[in-house]
């Protein structure tokens, strides 16, 4: 049996998650969507978003793809788009929406901040759940397109430089106090051992792959939620689509162009 599992994002964030479900789900077929055309999300409006994530339902039909679910595995797209995508279409959607409630529960100090994009950082849907599970506690909001960029240059160029992360991390100039740092864009853990250094080990850094591998898991354990077909299907290799190929220059991997403008 091999569900198929599509993990969305503007850019490759969302493989910090799939990292988490390839080990959660060995004999799961994943396909990898990224949306670069127009990354960063962060600096893109809800209505654009939406619509991406609609045209994303679109193509998924007319392609024919089979998929079990979907996981929105970009902060930015899930916090702006998650109900909205859900009202599209009968698969199951999984979103990556900053971890509050953990992040919370791990602070003795009683205040944490918020890492995230600026769509993220300013959105509804975030502020909501500061509201429902931060009552007693301090969350301050910070967010950095410049660490979206050194994240996708880590994992295209194979380069990281610490100390443009260091310098990046300066100018957030996050309080002493604040001893749980959420980090709310999937681009992020790509930096975790950079910001691991930065912070120390009085600060945790807390992201939401685990809990996100093991909600995919407990879905597709409901015989409801995979299609009659994945009972024969063959585990295909990862399939990597973009929809602007060009933008990026890969020697090991094979990146398929998906269009979703309409
Ligand atoms: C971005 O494209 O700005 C980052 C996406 C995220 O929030 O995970």
């Amino acid at each position: 049996m091999s569900p198929h599992v599509l993990v969305f994002d503007s850019g490759i964030g969302g493989t910090s998650i799939l990292q988490h479900l390839e080990s959660k789900l060995p004999h799961a077929q994943f396909s990898y969507v990224m949306d670069n055309a127009l990354l960063p999300y962060g600096l893109q409006s809800e209505a654009v978003i939406k619509s991406r994530l609609a045209a994303l339902v679109t193509r998924i039909k007319e392609l024919d793809l089979q998929v079990d679910l979907i996981v929105i595995a970009c902060n930015t797209a899930s916090t702006a788009a998650l109900n909205a995508t859900r009202q599209l279409t009968n698969i199951p959607i999984v979103g990556v929406v900053p971890a509050i409630k953990p992040g919370v529960l791990l602070s003795s100090s009683k205040h944490i901040a918020l890492l995230a994009t600026p769509a993220t950082s300013s959105n509804a849907y975030t502020y909501g759940l500061i509201e429902e599970f931060a009552q007693n506690c301090k969350v301050d909001s910070h967010h950095s397109t410049v660490l979206v960029s050194l994240a996708e240059a880590a994992y295209w160029q194979q380069e990281l430089d610490n100390n443009v992360v260091f310098a990046e991390l300066q100018t957030l100039n996050i309080d002493q106090s604040v001893d749980v740092i959420v980090l709310g864009c999937t681009h992020f853990p790509i930096l975790k051992a950079a910001l691991a250094s930065f912070y120390g080990s009085n600060v945790k850094l807390v992201d939401s792959g685990e809990a996100i591998a093991r909600r995919v898991l407990s879905i597709l354990a409901h015989p409801n939620n995979t299609q009659g077909s994945s009972e024969e299907r063959i585990k295909k290799p990862l399939q990597f689509y973009a929809t602007a190929p060009d933008k990026v220059r890969s020697d090991d991997r094979v990146i398929l162009q998906l269009n979703l403008s309409y």
